[in-house]
């Protein structure tokens, strides 16, 4: 029988905004040993507002860590074999908890989450030159209804209970890694109120340069400092598992998900890049040890620090809300297919869109534009037009709007990225991976191990000082295989339909106002 060999594994929890997932690693190998996944509930209560409930994500870690061990029991694997434990999650996604009951005082504001579109436009009218980038030169990122402050800004001044609980100093806000880390090590009874440096540069309250909470901003969005966690580095020892099988094995690293995508994919080298199809879309290229600005509505964001005495490395970040989302809400809001797998197919059965555009502005739109009034738009119908053609469109959608960002970064940085490498779950649809590299006029290379977010973690924490079973070297992945898709159109009819692409973006701006 198949025998592996074995070094000391180990494993990550990964909290996406979609599921959750815990999977267990050969620190030798980054051979992926077992994993277990289950969907986490979103919540749409008005429009424009998505919530998750935080003991819902907590259930769910728990879950998968057990049915995790018992696969690996029942594979003849030692689960005291696991090392260390690292934590991946959604990032910006917020919520308020009270540390002596240890409950949480309002849903997670999921960062797709339009409920403060109305802040946010006060905010920007209130800065000189209503400039979105107002704080940019120490957040990296223009004042969106994405991060985190203004989320916690609007349960300050909305939920009761959160009020209360900051009057009374019982109060802790976290991001998603920082409740999970909270209550895995202890919660109410000495659990770890911590946050790593990549999750804390999504709240607007960090300063990227200083690599701290910065006064001033929390003043700006009258936040009171002491309820916030304090800020790790991305690989050290944070506390210890305090129950369930794992009980004892340190937490040891610690990234937002497209972070730990970018460590797990080895881009260790200034100039590389990847791009993850989640929920959302990411394109992240490491710049280095600077903090880039960006000229072209990309975010500057902290990439990693993988350890305390280690340098910071920063990113450009374009963002896009909606991809993996536009799949999910064909099948649930229009049920035009049944599974995600079946948007390949269907997809496939016309190979094109027939001039049929389709801009999932669900949530405004994000990088280049940064436009919270942007609302979905599908045009260029005829009566032609069934639903194959816009399951076509929806899946051309990602691909353009990768375009865009890839665009962005390409002025940016001065060099044109010449390959792109992506992960995450879309990237099993071949149908999006083959228009994708029509769509950019470049290769798209796909690694065969598809997932490499929580790869990323996993590495951070067997990395961490006091547990070091992790190198972190780019030979310990040579056994890593990839697929490569090569553009198949030529440049000119992908210009023009990227062409018609920007003309549909435009009609699905500034629709509220
Ligand atoms: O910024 C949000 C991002 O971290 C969510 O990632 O994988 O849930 O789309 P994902």
């Amino acid at each position: 029988s198949h025998r592996v060999k074995l070094g000391p594994l180990v494993a990550a929890i990964d909290q996406g905004t979609s599921s959750t997932r815990f999977l267990v690693f050969n620190s030798k190998t980054a051979e992926l040993l077992s994993h277990h996944q289950v969907e986490i509930k979103q919540s749409f209560p008005k429009e424009g507002w998505v919530e998750e409930d935080p003991k819902e994500i907590l259930q769910s870690v728990y879950e998968c860590m057990e049915r995790t061990c018992e696969k690996l029991t029942q594979l003849n694997i030692d689960i005291s074999n696991i090392k260390a434990i690292g934590v991946t999650n959604q990032r910006e996604t917020t919520l308020v908890w009270d540390k002596e009951t240890g409950e949480p005082l309002y849903n997670a504001i999921v960062w797709l989450d339009l409920r403060t579109q109305s802040t946010v436009e006060r905010l920007i009218n209130k800065t000189p030159g209503r400039n979105k980038n107002h704080l940019k030169h120490k957040t990296g990122l223009p004042i969106s209804t994405y991060f985190s402050a203004v989320k916690l800004r609007w349960l300050m001044d909305n939920v009761d209970k959160v009020h209360e609980a900051i009057v009374s100093h019982r109060a802790m806000f976290g991001t998603i890694d920082s409740w999970l880390i909270w209550c895995l090590t202890g919660g109410k009874s000495g659990g770890v109120h911590c946050t790593d440096v990549t999750n804390a540069s999504r709240t607007m309250l960090f300063n990227i340069h200083t690599m701290d909470w910065d006064p001033e901003l929390c003043d700006y969005f009258g936040i009171p400092m002491e309820i916030l966690p304090r800020v790790r580095s991305s690989s050290e020892i944070y506390g210890l598992m305090k129950s369930g099988a794992l009980s004892g094995i340190p937490i040891s690293g610690c990234l937002g998900d497209q972070s730990a995508a970018l460590v797990g994919q080895m881009c260790f080298q200034d100039g590389q890049a990847k791009n993850t199809y989640g929920t959302g879309c990411f394109l992240l290229l490491n710049t280095g040890a600077k903090p880039v600005m960006s000229d072209h509505g990309l975010l500057t964001t902290v990439a990693y620090k993988l350890g305390r005495d280690k340098p910071a490395v920063y990113a450009l970040e374009g963002s896009v809300a909606i991809a993996g989302a536009v799949v999910r809400w064909l099948q649930d809001n229009l049920g035009i297919i049944g599974s995600s797998e079946e948007l390949e197919k269907l997809a496939a059965s016309v190979g094109t869109s027939y001039g049929c555009y389709f801009v999932p502005a669900f949530s405004g739109l994000y990088a280049p534009y940064w436009e919270p009034s942007a609302r979905g738009i599908i045009c260029g119908l005829t009566q032609f037009t069934n639903k194959s053609h816009v399951a076509f469109a929806a899946l051309e959608a990602v691909c353009f709007q990768t375009r865009e960002i890839l665009d962005a970064m390409n002025q940016d940085s001065g060099i044109p990225l010449s390959q792109l490498q992506v992960d995450g779950g879309m990237t099993s649809n071949r149908l999006l991976m083959q228009l994708q590299a029509d769509i950019l006029c470049i290769p798209v290379v796909k690694p065969s191990m598809p997932e490499t977010t929580a790869l990323g973690a996993a590495m951070a924490a067997g990395a961490a000082e006091g547990v070091s079973v992790w190198s972190l070297s780019p030979d310990d992945l040579s056994e890593v295989t990839s697929e490569k898709f090569e553009p198949q159109i030529n440049p000119e009819e992908s210009e023009l339909r990227y062409a018609r692409w920007k003309k549909a973006v435009q009609k699905s701006m500034n629709w509220e106002t």
